[in-house]
Parts: C-alpha cells; sequence; structure tokens
C-alpha cells in the first residue's frame, strides 16, 4: 500500500464540519431527530481493527447500529465492559439481532495461534488459545498457515455467539418473551464480504443444557 500523508487532527476536524453539513444538507432535521433518541435494530460485537468499520460495511447510518468492538471480537463470559454494553442494548434499546463479526485476517486471532510473547494482550488472547486447544484434533488435519487462521477465526465467532446467548441478560430477555436473535458473521477483508456463518441462537432451548437458565 503507497504510503499516504496522515490526516492530522485538524484535518478531521474540518472533514467532520463538512460532513455535519453535508447530512444537514440532504437532511435537515437529521440530527435534531438523532439527539432526541437512538433507536438501534442491532448490536454489533466486532474486532477493532480499522479494516471492519461496522456501520460501514453494512451501510447503516448513526443511529441504526449500536456497537461494541474489542480486539478479536471477544466475549468472555465475566468481561464487565461487553455484559454492559449487551444489557443495555437488549434491556433499554431492545435490539433484535446481536451480530458478533470476526474478520479473516484478524491479528488477534494471528497472535492467539503463535508463542510469541506479546505482554499482557496475551492474557485476553487466551480465550482464542482456549478454543485453538479445544479443537485440537480439528486443526491438526488443516494445513497450517491460512487454513487453520480462518477456520479459528470461525470458531472464535461461534463461541462468541454462543456466550451471548448464555447471559443471564439474553436468557432473561428470552425467557419475557423478547426477541433476541444472535448471529454469526465473518468479514472477508479482501473483497468486503460478510459472510452469515448460519449459527444463530433464538432461544434458551438452542443452548446446551448445561446453560439453560430457567428462571424461579
Ligand atoms: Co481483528
Amino acid at each position: 500500500m503507497t504510503k499516504e500523508k496522515a490526516k492530522s487532527p485538524q484535518d478531521l476536524l474540518a472533514a467532520n464540519k463538512t460532513w455535519a453539513i453535508k447530512k444537514t444538507e440532504i437532511d435537515a432535521g437529521f440530527f435534531k431527530r438523532l439527539s432526541a433518541v437512538q433507536q438501534p435494530k442491532y448490536l454489533w460485537i466486532g474486532c477493532s481493527d480499522s479494516r471492519v468499520p461496522a456501520n460501514e460495511i453494512v451501510d447503516l447510518q448513526p443511529g441504526e447500529m449500536f456497537v461494541h468492538r474489542n480486539i478479536a471480537n471477544v466475549v468472555p463470559h465475566s468481561d464487565m465492559n461487553s455484559l454492559a454494553v449487551i444489557q443495555y442494548a437488549v434491556e433499554i434499546l431492545e435490539v433484535e439481532h446481536i451480530i458478533v463479526t470476526g474478520h479473516y485476517g484478524c491479528g488477534g486471532i494471528k497472535a492467539a495461534m503463535s508463542n510469541t510473547d506479546h505482554g499482557q494482550i496475551d492474557n485476553w488472547l487466551a480465550h482464542i488459545k482456549d478454543i485453538y486447544h479445544a479443537h485440537d484434533d480439528e486443526f491438526k488435519v488443516l494445513s497450517e498457515g491460512q487454513d487453520r487462521e480462518d477456520r479459528l477465526c470461525e470458531l472464535n465467532v461461534m463461541a462468541g455467539v454462543r456466550n451471548v446467548a448464555k447471559t443471564s441478560i439474553v436468557q432473561g430477555a428470552w425467557r419475557r418473551g423478547q426477541k433476541v436473535m444472535v448471529h454469526g458473521w465473518v468479514y472477508s477483508l479482501t473483497d468486503g464480504v460478510l459472510h452469515d456463518l448460519n449459527v444463530g441462537l433464538a432461544a434458551t432451548a438452542d443452548l446446551h443444557p448445561a446453560y439453560r437458565i430457567e428462571g424461579a
């Protein structure tokens, strides 16, 4: 990639002014409406990677998607950050779809597969190493390199989908009759296309019995 001269923060502020003016020209009430309320139908849980900008790749406007991103889109059981996001999205915003999205070529996945010391982040990536370890037999028959990376990327999304569904928050919503569907997608950096892994979960019955919270 040719190295372009990086824009300065001042350039970004100037670009923002132009963007805001353009938005208002197209729709005079756009910001006034948005400032009053947000009613997104989707919660996106994705990777922080700068090449996977959530709203942009699904062509959604401000206000249309609640977004949580972290390194390698991991959803650990007791991560207060993602749990807070999921609770707010489900109980207050009442989103109808939670979409866990990974991406092929994810640096976090590659790092988790290596034995290199990456410092503190290795503790975060240990969640992915757990998945790698649990599927040892499957990985053994795949060729080293991209095939294994791609598969671990998919398995990490599937684990994320299950972990979202296992939360007391999502199971509580299902028990109340609230419709929430959890999806697993993978984005391809090389062509900009999202792939549905078809691992969606929509009810407590979709979970292994060990994880079901039946309520009082
Ligand atoms: Co990534």
